[in-house]
């Protein structure tokens, strides 16, 4: 492990490609400031989630686990004018950081946050008849993830992108013996998402300023 130089690889790739962006940045030092753990996305990765949405012409947004907002605030870069993004947080503190953050970034008309278990938040969209989403990021309680992903799909069409943030957490996913919440909820989101025939879709492990980690990338297939 080579941690070192991961990070100075991510600082060279940000400063080369990543935007110096004041709403960004704004957004890290007012939840640093109010005691939000330090667990967003990194900058590139950040762009990494506004890409793949652009890619999918999303205007339909879901993001489960909110923080300070600074993944919504990529992931509401992608929107067109008419776009919307959703985004559900369990603690109350975090989602006022954020309604903060997307307020100064200019995304309060386009961004709703909900309050409370995103499992509850799922299902209840769902008996509210929502509209598809476009693009759902999956980034709360790791331990979640296998019930996130059953509900998102019954909050989705063909075509919906899934994007799940940390799921192979420094290689632990691939120990089998692994008592850790964390790394069960992980395992049992991968047998769900590969045992769903509505599903196609991969991993990748990713290294840099978040240490060694990796995406779960899927497309809704059918229904
Ligand atoms: N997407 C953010 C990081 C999210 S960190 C970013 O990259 O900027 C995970 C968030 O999920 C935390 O804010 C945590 O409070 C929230 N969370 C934890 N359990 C949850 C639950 N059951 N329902 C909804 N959100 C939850
Ligand atoms: C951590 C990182 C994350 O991206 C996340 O969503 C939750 C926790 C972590 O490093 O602990
Ligand atoms: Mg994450």
């Amino acid at each position: 492990m080579d941690s070192e130089l991961w990070l100075k690889v991510d600082q060279y790739l940000v400063s080369q490609l990543v935007p110096v962006d004041q709403a960004l940045d704004r957004a890290l030092a007012a939840s640093d400031a109010a005691g939000l753990p330090k667990i967003n996305v990194a900058p590139n990765q950040g762009m990494l989630l506004t890409l793949l949405a652009k890619m999918c012409g999303a205007s339909r947004i879901l993001e489960i686990g909110t923080l300070g907002g600074y993944s919504t605030i990529w992931l509401a870069r992608s929107l067109p004018s008419n776009g919307a993004l959703l985004t559900l947080e369990l603690d109350p503190h975090h989602a006022e950081v954020a309604r903060e953050n997307l307020q100064r970034a200019g995304f309060e008309s386009l961004v709703e946050i909900r309050v409370g278990p995103a499992n509850e938040s799922l299902r209840r969209l769902i008996d509210e008849g929502s509209e598809p989403f476009d693009f759902i990021f999956i980034d709360a309680n790791k331990e979640g993830y296998p019930e996130y992903l059953e509900l998102s799909l019954l909050l989705s069409r063909v075509g919906t992108v899934i994007v799940a943030d940390n799921v192979v957490r420094g290689g632990e996913v691939a120990n089998d013996q692994s008592t850790d919440p964390l790394v069960l909820g992980v395992r049992s989101f991968f047998d769900k998402a590969v045992g769903d025939n509505r599903l196609e879709g991969t991993a990748v492990q990713t290294v840099g300023s978040k240490g060694y980690d990796g995406f779960a990338l899927f497309v809704v297939t059918g229904r």
